[in-house]
C-alpha cells in the first residue's frame, strides 16, 4: 500500500499549535514558531520583487490556502521603489511599508513578519539570507544561494544558524519538491536501483534576454537591472539555470563532487562577461563521473535533463505518492510551512548551497582551463579559489557608487 507522506496538516488547530510552541518553548526552541505572538496570520514579506519575487509570492499565498491557514502580505522591499510599490499594491500593502534601494530589506526584516520570501539576483542572497536568520525568520529563497565561494559557505553557516533558532528554510531548486524525482529519490535511498555509477545533466536552450545600460543611468541600477547578463550578479547561467540540473545529481548520489574539469566559451551575447556554454566532466568520486552541459544560444539543440546510470537491484519498495499541491512551485511552500507547523522544520540551506558551490566550481574550471577541487571552494583556506570574490560584493551596493564590469570582457581560459 502506498502511503502519502506529505499530507497536509489538516486540522492542526491554532491551539495545538500553541500547545506545540509551549513544548518546543520548554525544549528550548521557543523561535520555532510560525505565527508572531497575538496573530492567527501567517506574516509575509517579499524581498526582491520581480518576475520570480511575485510568482514565489503568489505560489506562498496558494499555499497557505492549501493548508487553510490565514495569510497577511506585510512588507515588500526591491531595489527600486516602483517594483516594490507594484508588488505592494497587488496585496494591499501600505506605500510605507515598500521599502526601497540596497539596505530596503533590513527594514523589511524588521517587521514583524514571520517569513521572508527573497527573490533578487543571486549575488545579494548570502547577505540577505543570513539577515533574514538573524532577524528570525522563516525563510523561502530563491536558487541560486551565491556567485562565488566565500557566499557559499555563508550560506551554509546562516543554515546552521537556523537550525539552532528552529527555523525553516526552503530553497526554490523545485525538484526537491516535485512527485516524480522524489519518488526516484526514495528508491534509490531505499535500494531498489542500487547506486549511481555515471550520468549526464544538462540545461541547454536559447539566449536569454538582455538590457542595455540607459543614457546617465548608474552602474548599480544598470548591473540590477542587467543581472542575467553578469558573473558577478548571476554566478553566470551554469550556476543561475542549471544548478536545478546539478542539484538533482548531488542529491541522487548523495555527496557533492569532488573536482570538476572542463571549457567554455562565449560567442553570441551582447553585454556583460558571462559564457554562452560550458561543457564540464565533473568527478563525483567513488568512480562517478558526471557529463554537465548547458548553453545559451538560439538556433541550437536545447534539453533541460537528468540521467543516470545506476548499478541495478531486485530490490522491490513500496513508493509513497507524494503530494505535488500546485506543481512544484506551490508544493515548496506547502512543505515549508506545514514542517514548521508540525515542529521539524525543512532545513535545504545545505542542499542549496552544495548545488550552488557546485555550478561554482564548474564556472571556475571553465573559466580558467584547469582542473578545480571542491576542498579549495569548502576546506583549504590556502586556495586561491577558498576567499576568491566576485566585485562589486553585495556590501559594496549598500555602501555606495559600485562600478560595472566592463561589458564584452569575458574570462580567457589559460591566461591568469
Ligand atoms: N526556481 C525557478 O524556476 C526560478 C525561475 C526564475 C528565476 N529564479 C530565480 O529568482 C531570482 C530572481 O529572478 P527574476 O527572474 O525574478 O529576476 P527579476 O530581475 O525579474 O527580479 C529580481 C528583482 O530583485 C530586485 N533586486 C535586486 N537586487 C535587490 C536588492 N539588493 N534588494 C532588493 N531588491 C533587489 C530587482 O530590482 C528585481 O525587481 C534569481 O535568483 C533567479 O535565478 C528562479
Amino acid at each position: 500500500m502506498r502511503k502519502n507522506l506529505n499530507k497536509d496538516t489538516g486540522g492542526f488547530s491554532r491551539r495545538d499549535f500553541i500547545k506545540a510552541s509551549a513544548v518546543l518553548a520548554a525544549a528550548g526552541l521557543g523561535a520555532n514558531r510560525l505565527y508572531a505572538a497575538g496573530s492567527d496570520k501567517i506574516r509575509v514579506g517579499l524581498i526582491g520583487c520581480g518576475g520570480r519575487g511575485n510568482g514565489a509570492l503568489g505560489n506562498h499565498l496558494a499555499a497557505c490556502k492549501h493548508i487553510g491557514k490565514d495569510v497577511e502580505v506585510v512588507a515588500t522591499a526591491d531595489w527600486f521603489k516602483g517594483r516594490a510599490e507594484g508588488a505592494g499594491k497587488r496585496h494591499g500593502v501600505p506605500a510605507e511599508r515598500c521599502f526601497a534601494g540596497a539596505n530596503g530589506y533590513k527594514q523589511l526584516l524588521a517587521t514583524d513578519i514571520d517569513v521572508v520570501v527573497i527573490a533578487t539576483s543571486p549575488n545579494f542572497r548570502p547577505v540577505h539570507f543570513e539577515a533574514a536568520i538573524k532577524a528570525g525568520k522563516h525563510v523561502f529563497m530563491e536558487k541560486p544561494v551565491a556567485v562565488d565561494p566565500p557566499g557559499g559557505r555563508r550560506v551554509i553557516a546562516a543554515g546552521e544558524l537556523a537550525k539552532e533558532k528552529g527555523l525553516g528554510v526552503v530553497a526554490g531548486t523545485q525538484r526537491r519538491h516535485q512527485r516524480g524525482y522524489r519518488r526516484q529519490a526514495f528508491e534509490i535511498e531505499n535500494g531498489a536501483k542500487g547506486k549511481v555509477t555515471g550520468g549526464r545533466v544538462s540545461w541547454c536552450g536559447g539566449a536569454l534576454w538582455y538590457q542595455r545600460q540607459k543614457e546617465g543611468e548608474s552602474d548599480a541600477d544598470y548591473m540590477v537591472r542587467n543581472w542575467v547578463s553578469f558573473t558577478g550578479m548571476s554566478g553566470d547561467h551554469i550556476v543561475e539555470q542549471h544548478v536545478h540540473n546539478l542539484d538533482v545529481a548531488s542529491w541522487f548520489i548523495g555527496r557533492p563532487p569532488v573536482s570538476a574539469l572542463g571549457f567554455g566559451g562565449r560567442a553570441r551575447r551582447k553585454t556583460g562577461d558571462q559564457f554562452d556554454f560550458h561543457s564540464i566532466d565533473f568527478d563525483w568520486g567513488q568512480g562517478v563521473n558526471i557529463h554537465s552541459m548547458c548553453r545559451q544560444i538560439n538556433g541550437t539543440e536545447g534539453g533541460v535533463w537528468e540521467n543516470f546510470v545506476y548499478s541495478g537491484s531486485d530490490k522491490k519498495v513500496d513508493v509513497p505518492d507524494f503530494e505535488e499541491h500546485g506543481g512544484a512551485y506551490v508544493q515548496e511552500h506547502v512543505d515549508l510551512l506545514n514542517s514548521i507547523l508540525a515542529g521539524k522544520p525543512l532545513n535545504e540551506a545545505r542542499n542549496v548551497a552544495e548545488a550552488t558551490l557546485t555550478a561554482i566550481m564548474g564556472r571556475i574550471a571553465t573559466y580558467t582551463g584547469r582542473k578545480i577541487k571542491w576542498a579549495d571552494l569548502t576546506k583549504n583556506k590556502n586556495s586561491q579559489w577558498y576567499n576568491f570574490t566576485l566585485k562589486p560584493t553585495a556590501e559594496d551596493f549598500e555602501k555606495g557608487p559600485v562600478t560595472a564590469p566592463e561589458d564584452e570582457i569575458a574570462a580567457i581560459p589559460g591566461k591568469d
